[in-house]
This record gives structure tokens, C-alpha cells and sequence, in this order.
């Protein structure tokens, strides 16, 4: 049996599940790991306390071998929230944003801001569907532009972000700043585009919560002030005495104090199952997924707003019937788990979905008689 056929085995009783974009349910590895763990943390043996410690070290590799990026740049973080606060606080200058993107990238642009009395603007671009493409950045850009911040794949449309045209389009200079939530471990990345890579856990990884990391690249370490930094974030080895030590001068300064243990046991565990895998095999699975999930909307003939694009898509697909609110019950009544959200019914496939549950939405979406299905 082959480590993907492992892997897809690993999704027992996932049937009726699409709904991998907002939580992914703990997989028997985080949750094993996790078990292990917190016996270990149960004991009064400060070997076992320390190999637990070790694990964030484990999780980092993981993470920066996966982002092919170096481990000194990699920090975990409770929430792929936070870490972007630790980005976005730090900026100077106008920060272009998709005024729709989700609130972990908008709202924390705009705290950022309102804390820095304006020093950091931010300067949103509304596009059409919502798509921050090349040519929707290259409209509000000039030279008071310092960063663009950009979710890899959009939470409500699963469009997928051209993370090398927008590095490309915005220069060396400027910082490109990306929310990888909805794509990292499931789609393949060219991830050195991005200076600061913002993550968690908790949906693709089956890692559960307080899984965030972060990814600060040496020019996004060098230009972002680390306004939050703390106990963990200075180059000193254990409490100081007399002046207070500056911020460290890798990605670590961007970090406040040691993570939750029993979250990171969870996060080691998941990236070493999905670099034993391959992300090129599991892309490869979520990407049939969902084009199977695109070919049952155009035959039930329900409106779907994802890109045909495999290259421009990762794991969600976007329907937008005529009445959301319906279809969303009709859904939930035949037991596949999916979410109604601003007049969409976002479903999302992982690569140990099975065909019964693809079988189970087909079924449940009505040959509805919706306007004809396209596609751009
Ligand atoms: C695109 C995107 N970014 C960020 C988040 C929130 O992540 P966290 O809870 O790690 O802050 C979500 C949650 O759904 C999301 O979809």
C-alpha cells in the first residue's frame, strides 16, 4: 500500500464531509501524537517534559523543509492570525488589500493602522469577484506602496492567487505578505515568492487549533519592525538582567512566549505525515476532487464562481445558486457538511474524500433549473 493510499485511509469516516475549509477533523496522527504527549507532560520525568519541548524544533523543520525555507525563519504562533499581526503591525507605508478579503488580513490591516496613527495605510483594492490578480494590484500601485498582503487562495471563491506575477508586479523592494491557510500542504507553491507565509493547522493539516506559524523571510525580517516581540523573541539565552535585550534578529523576534505543547505535538505529527505523503500527491487528489465537484454543479446545473483553472483553484469550490440558504438545508438533510456564507455554499474536498460522499452531494443538488452554468 502506498504512503498517499495510507494517507486516504487515515479519512475514515469522513462520509459527507465538505467542509474541510473551515475545520479540518483531527486526524488519528495529531490526535495519537497529542495522547502521547500529554502523558508524557503527565509524568514527573523532565526527560519526557523536554522531548515534548523538542517537538516545536520538529514542527519548525517540518514547516520551513516544506516551505523551502530556512528554519530560522519559520516561528509557530497560536493562529495564522496572530502571525500576521506581527507582520501587519510592523509595516510602514501603504499596504495594498482586497477589501473583501477575511477579516485576518483586513481587519488586522486596519487595527494596524488605527495603532500606528496612520503610518500604515491601507489601500484597499475592491476587483472584480473579488480576485487579486496582477492586473488588479498594478491599478493601485505607486511608489508609497511598501507591501501587498494577499490570501494564497480566498476563502469565499477559492480563486488562487498568482503568488510569482504578483512578487513579479510589485519588484524585490516591496513585501508580499500571504495568508497560506486555504492552500498550505494541498496545493504545490513556488512559496520563495512570499516574504511572510501566515498558516495554521486546523483545517488542511488535521492538526486542530493553536497551530499557527509563521514564515518571515530575511527582507521581511530586516523591514518589519517586531512591535509584538517577547520573552521568546530576543537572542538571549533565559531571563536578563539590566537593560532590556533588543528583538532577535531572526523570525523568532516575532514571537511572544513558548507555544502550547499539546497543540504542537498535534502540528509535528500532521506536517510529518504530510512530508511522508508528498503535497505533490495530495494537490494532486484534492485538485480531481474538485474538478469532480465542479462537473457535478455544471450537471446539476448550479453556478459555481471557482476558476476552471486548476491552476488558479486549490480545494474549494464556490456554488452560487439561486437561493443558497435552500440548498445549504437540502445539504444538511442529506448529511453532507458544507457552509452557507455571503449567498455561496462553499464546498471543500480533501484527498481522502470519497466517492460516496461526491455521490451524496450529487444527489442532494436538485437539477435545479438555475441559470445556465458558467464558468470563467
Ligand atoms: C483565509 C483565512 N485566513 C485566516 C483564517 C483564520 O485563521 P486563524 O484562526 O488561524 O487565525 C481563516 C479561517 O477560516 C481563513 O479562512
Amino acid at each position: 500500500m502506498s504512503a498517499l493510499d495510507h494517507y486516504v485511509e487515515s479519512f475514515a469516516g469522513e462520509t459527507g464531509y465538505l467542509n474541510w475549509a473551515a475545520f479540518g477533523p483531527v486526524s488519528p496522527a495529531a490526535r495519537a501524537a497529542m495522547t502521547d504527549a500529554a502523558g508524557s507532560l503527565g509524568s514527573f520525568d523532565p526527560r519526557r517534559h523536554a522531548a515534548v519541548g523538542a517537538q516545536a524544533g520538529r514542527a519548525i523543520a517540518g514547516i520551513a523543509g516544506l516551505l523551502g525555507a530556512d528554519r530560522a525563519e519559520v516561528v509557530l504562533r497560536p493562529s495564522s492570525t496572530d502571525a500576521l499581526q506581527h507582520a501587519l503591525f510592523g509595516l510602514r507605508g501603504a499596504v495594498i488589500a482586497g477589501a473583501t478579503e477575511f477579516p485576518s488580513i483586513s481587519l488586522t490591516l486596519q487595527r494596524a493602522s488605527d495603532a500606528s496613527e496612520g503610518a500604515v495605510a491601507p489601500r484597499w483594492i475592491e476587483p472584480r469577484d473579488g480576485r487579486v490578480t496582477p492586473d488588479a494590484v498594478a491599478d493601485a500601485l505607486d511608489d508609497d506602496v511598501t507591501a501587498l498582503a494577499v490570501s494564497h487562495v480566498d476563502y469565499r471563491t477559492g480563486y488562487r492567487a498568482d503568488l510569482p506575477a504578483l512578487r513579479e508586479l510589485i519588484g524585490p523592494e516591496r513585501l508580499l505578505i500571504v495568508d497560506a491557510v486555504q492552500s498550505f500542504g494541498v496545493v504545490e507553491e513556488d512559496w520563495a515568492a512570499a516574504d511572510v507565509i501566515a498558516g495554521h493547522g486546523y483545517k488542511w493539516l488535521r492538526a486542530g487549533r493553536g497551530t499557527g506559524f509563521g514564515r518571515f523571510s530575511t527582507r521581511a525580517i530586516e523591514r518589519i519592525r517586531p512591535v509584538l516581540s517577547g520573552i521568546t523573541g530576543t537572542d538571549a539565552d533565559g531571563p536578563f538582567t539590566g537593560e532590556a535585550p533588543p528583538p532577535a534578529s531572526a523570525a523568532r523576534a516575532f514571537t511572544t512566549s513558548v507555544p502550547d505543547q499539546l497543540a504542537v505535538a498535534r502540528l509535528a505529527a500532521a506536517v510529518d505525515e504530510l512530508r511522508g505523503v508528498g503535497v505533490a500527491d495530495i494537490a494532486g487528489r484534492v485538485a480531481e476532487q474538485v474538478g469532480e465537484i465542479l462537473a457535478i454543479a455544471e450537471r446539476r446545473g448550479v453556478r459555481s464562481v471557482t476558476p476552471a483553472d486548476p491552476a488558479r483553484r486549490a480545494g474549494i469550490v464556490a456554488l452560487v445558486p439561486d437561493d443558497p440558504d435552500a440548498l445549504g438545508r437540502r445539504l444538511a438533510d442529506a448529511g453532507v457538511a458544507v457552509t452557507v456564507r455571503g449567498g455561496a455554499v462553499r464546498v471543500a474536498a480533501h484527498a481522502g474524500t470519497s466517492a460516496e460522499t461526491l455521490r451524496m452531494l450529487e444527489d442532494a443538488l436538485p437539477a435545479s433549473g438555475n441559470p445556465a452554468y458558467a464558468r470563467s
